[in-house]
């Protein structure tokens, strides 16, 4: 479904993103990991197209997709969330993601069905959909549902889903990990999810990349990237046995 070769983003003398190479195969939640800093959002804005890549491809159901417009990617079925979510604060959640499905999806569609894709959307996170409900007084993990319902709105095939913001509790990760196995399961949609805590991401993907300073320094199963010297001393450190009986639980 996707296949990124060589991408490397340079801004000015700095690498962000530096010959990083993937696939993806269809119906896959692939994580991506790394210390902060080590490139993960501007992967995915070189494949949302918020950045055109200064070197390298990204392949999407067969299309050469690199350097496209943000709309453009979004047309063609890639659909992404922002670690910092920025909603429209005077509209209601209704509204925010009838302009998500409006624009979003790749058809003309009237106001009246962007506005019913968009209560189906706030039903799948299990935010209200009544005009009365608004962005103001929502928390942390309110806001991510929101991000993700304006995403789902635009009938994506592949959900980049950039979650790597800390203010969730232990309920409210656990609750989102759930969220996005239920999004795979029911709605087919393919995931690449961005989460720094890895005892929850661990049990829910398939496979992970990890990437530092800009690099893929590990990818595989979970099982094989919880105990790779590399990933423990770049990223795991000291939760490296936590993360480890995690994938192990997982196995069993
Ligand atoms: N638009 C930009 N201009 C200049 N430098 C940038 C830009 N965007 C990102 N960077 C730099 O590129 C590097 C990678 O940033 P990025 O946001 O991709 O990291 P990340 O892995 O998402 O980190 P985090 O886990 O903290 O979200 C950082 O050093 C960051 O400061
Ligand atoms: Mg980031």
């Amino acid at each position: 479904m996707l296949e990124v070769s060589g991408l490397s983003k340079k801004f000015g003398g700095f690498t962000a993103v530096s010959e990083v190479s993937f696939k993806l195969q269809e119906g896959e939640i692939l994580g991506l990991i790394g210390p902060n800093g080590s490139g993960k959002s501007t992967t995915f804005n070189l494949i949302a197209g918020l950045h055109a890549p200064s070197s390298g491809s990204v392949r999407f159901a067969g299309e050469e997709i690199a350097g496209l417009a943000p709309a453009a990617v979004c047309h063609r079925g890639i659909a992404r969330t922002f670690q910092i979510p920025r909603p429209f604060r005077k509209l209601s959640l209704l509204e925010n993601v009838a302009i998500a499905a409006f624009y979003g999806q790749n058809q003309k569609i009237s106001r009246a069905k962007a506005y019913a894709a968009a209560a189906d959307a706030l039903a799948l996170v299990q935010l209200p959909g009544g005009a009365d409900a608004r962005v103001e007084g929502l928390g942390a993990a309110g806001l991510k549902k929101l991000e993700l319902a304006r995403a789902l709105a635009t009938q994506p095939k592949l959900l980049l889903a950039d979650e790597s913001l800390g203010g969730l509790d232990h309920a409210e990760m656990e609750q989102a990990a759930d969220m996005l196995a239920m999004i795979r399961r029911e709605q087919g949609i393919t995931i690449i999810w961005v989460e720094h805590i890895m005892g929850v991401l661990m049990r829910v993907v398939d496979r992970c990349i990890v990437l530092d300073h800009g690099e893929v320094i590990a990818q595989g199963q979970p099982v094989e990237v919880a105990h790779d010297p590399k990933v423990i001393e770049v990223y795991l450190g000291t939760d490296a046995a936590e993360v480890q009986q995690t994938v192990a639980q997982r196995a069993a």
